[in-house]
């Protein structure tokens, strides 16, 4: 179960911030929804490391309100693909960027093998427990040498004493054989950079001082700010410190099949087949068409009918293929 205060840092105040963006302008969306910490520098050198260029599917699992995202697709070109578990994160990213958000957990992304052209994962690994399903998913997802960046608190020691709730870091050692277990060859590291320009820091100071004078009496409020206060002890002890990585995957072997012991060529098509019907079929299904249905018409992101008429074509489908495969049994 997410605890509280990650509740209320992740979704209550990314709704917050999304409601005071919209009191101070446009201006103010990505230094304000840049909520992993990253900063233009930051970003510069995530984009740059993962080569990233115009049309490159952009997948940012943990996206939170979509600030990174956004500032990779205004400035590199990039075509982002948000995935966010925290329902008012996914409304506010949608809200702010109009970006396309899958509600979903980085632990089982509804895409397809390969589909991913880069992934970006910035400051979500440490409020991860399974941290190895995540980077395994990721590396999943994405083409076959393609990069990700992350953005991840690493611990100096192992056993982080008052960290805030909800939240892992993992040592340099730990972090390393996470990476590789999942399949990821470590490009290059480097500290995050510290310095932030002032037209960036104001504008997000001016959203959190809007947020504050709103909520500061919300339970919620002093939840979130607990998190961050703790978080920003730890980090002035140095007993953690943010890292920006860049990681590419790497080619993955497949087990040659040998004829008689295992499927035939058919039979293994038929799987992958099948794969991707249900890859699809959970990311229509995580579109929600039937909560959308029951919004105006004006907050729809999707046409909740087309969603629901796909749903029914997968279904068919999927059935298909299970019987395809049962032939072959
Ligand atoms: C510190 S915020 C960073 C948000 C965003 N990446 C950014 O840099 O602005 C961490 C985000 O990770 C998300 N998160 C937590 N657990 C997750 C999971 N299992 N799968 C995907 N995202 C997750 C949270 O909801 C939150 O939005």
């Amino acid at each position: 179960m997410t605890a509280p205060a990650m509740v209320a840092e992740f979704d209550d105040v990314a709704g917050w911030t999304a409601d005071a963006v919209e009191l101070l302008g446009e201006r103010h969306a990505i230094p304000a929804a840049c909520r992993g910490s990253a900063s233009p520098a930051a970003l510069a050198w995530l984009a740059e490391a993962c080569e990233l260029s115009a049309g490159t599917t952009l997948l940012d699992v943990g996206a939170g309100a979509g600030g990174p995202a956004a500032w990779a697709a205004e400035r590199f070109g990039v075509r982002p693909v948000l995935l966010e578990p925290m329902p008012a994160a996914c409304r506010a990213a949608a809200r702010l960027f109009g970006l396309p958000v899958i509600s979903a957990d980085g632990t089982r992304i509804p895409l397809r093998t390969g589909s991913a052209g880069a992934a970006w994962c910035l400051g979500v690994l440490d409020t991860v427990r399974d941290k190895a399903a995540m980077l395994a998913e990721i590396r999943r997802v994405l083409a076959p040498g393609a990069s990700l960046g992350l953005l991840v608190v690493v611990a100096r020691s192992p056993r982080v004493r008052a960290a805030p709730d909800g939240n892992h870091f993992p040592t340099q050692r730990e972090l390393a054989a996470l990476l590789d277990a999942a399949g990821f060859d470590l490009v290059e590291q480097i500290d995050r950079p510290e310095s932030v320009p002032l037209a960036w820091s104001r504008r997000a100071e001016q959203v959190a001082a809007v947020v504050a004078a709103r909520h500061r009496g919300d339970r919620a409020y002093a939840l979130a700010a607990g998190q961050g206060e703790r978080l920003s002890r730890l980090l002035a002890s140095g007993r953690l410190s943010m890292q920006l990585v860049h990681a590419v995957g790497r080619p993955v072997r497949r087990a040659p099949i040998t004829r008689g012991e295992g499927m035939s060529k058919d039979g293994d098509f038929e799987i992958e087949f099948e794969v991707e019907i249900e890859a699809e079929l959970s990311l229509v299904e995580s579109s929600r068409a039937d909560e959308a249905a029951g919004r105006p018409t004006a907050e729809w992101l999707f046409d909740p009918t087309d969603a629901e008429r796909d749903e029914v074509g997968l279904r068919n489908l999927l059935g298909a293929a299970e019987a395809l495969e049962g032939e072959h049994e």
